[in-house]
């Protein structure tokens, strides 16, 4: 198959490294065949456990989308039972997502110990091709949070805020001009439960919101452990758009997640509580 090429922010033609795929969305499934060895035993192993974290992850983040996308509709329409209605699917939503997260990414499970030698090489974190870093794969593309952050008006401040952001040129284009339409809603949904939602709408949307904090001081804790690996000295890698490789950022990783912690709390109905 001729080799094919798409630039950040392009449009997309749907064809991937199998693929026959149409503008219609369809995917022609082949059996797969690991080519190199790395792709082959622990270490593909490893790999399959660390993409099936993102796949499901974006599977449950549908759930989130249609969610959040009635949430903003029951407030454009000031229906207060609906807005109370749709918040808790949207809950059970964000739970979903982070407990699929979760699951995978335990230390017995996606290894800590052979994760930065095995699996994150796969990335291309911190590539650069003709002088301009092109991001990798990577969390910042996923879907599922960013639906979740517009929905819950989470803002997008800082150098990560920025980073997300920017994430989106990776996105097919579909996807990418669903974002920047919501971006005009971002706090839609927010002010209509402090303005005139109910007290059920009030709790539902607190508990979003701290799940979604509890995810990412989760995320900070799994991610420093991840980058720390086995434990012996290696060569820093990058970890991506922000960190790169040889600069030691254990603690920057730290105050960087951190930032989208308080970004996320910033929502809280009460600020004493959730
Ligand atoms: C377990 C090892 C992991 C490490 C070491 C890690 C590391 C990182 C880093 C370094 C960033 C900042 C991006 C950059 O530097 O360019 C980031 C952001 C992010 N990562 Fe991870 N990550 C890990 C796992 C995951 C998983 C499994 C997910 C979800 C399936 C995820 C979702 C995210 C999201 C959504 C962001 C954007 C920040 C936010 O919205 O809070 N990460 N991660």
């Amino acid at each position: 198959m001729p080799r094919h090429r798409e630039s950040p922010g392009g449009p997309h033609t749907g064809r991937g490294i199998n693929g026959t795929c149409s503008g219609r969305q369809q995917v022609e499934c082949v059996p797969y065949d690991p080519a190199h060895a790395w792709q082959s035993g622990e270490a593909g192993e490893q790999l399959d456990l660390w993409i099936q974290t993102f796949v499901l992850a974006e599977a449950r983040g549908q759930v989130v989308l249609v969610a959040g996308l009635d949430a903003v509709q029951a407030a454009h329409e000031r229906d207060r039972a609906a807005l109370a209605g749709v918040l808790e699917p949207l809950h059970h939503a964000i739970r979903a997502v982070a407990r699929e997260i979760n699951v995978f990414t335990r230390f017995h499970v996606i290894r800590t110990d052979l994760w930065r030698v095995l699996t994150q090489p796969t990335f291309g974190w911190g590539l650069t091709e003709r002088g301009t870093l092109l991001e990798g794969a990577s969390g910042l593309q996923l879907g599922a949070t960013q639906f979740a952050d517009l929905t819950l008006g989470v803002p997008f401040s800082g150098p990560l805020g920025a980073a997300l952001l920017a994430s989106r040129a990776y996105l097919p284009p579909g996807q990418r001009a669903l974002l920047s339409a919501w971006d005009a809603h971002h706090g839609d949904v927010r002010a209509a439960v402090q303005v005139w939602g109910d007290s059920r709408a009030r709790d539902l949307y607190s508990a979003c919101v701290q799940d979604m904090e509890r995810w990412r001081v989760s995320h900070r804790e799994r991610g420093a452990a991840y980058l720390r690996g086995d434990g012996r000295s290696h060569v820093m890698a990058s970890t991506g758009t922000q960190f790169e490789a040889g600069v030691p950022h254990d603690q920057a990783f730290r105050d960087l997640m951190t930032t989208r912690v308080d970004d996320t709390r910033s929502r809280r109905l009460d600020p004493d509580g959730a």
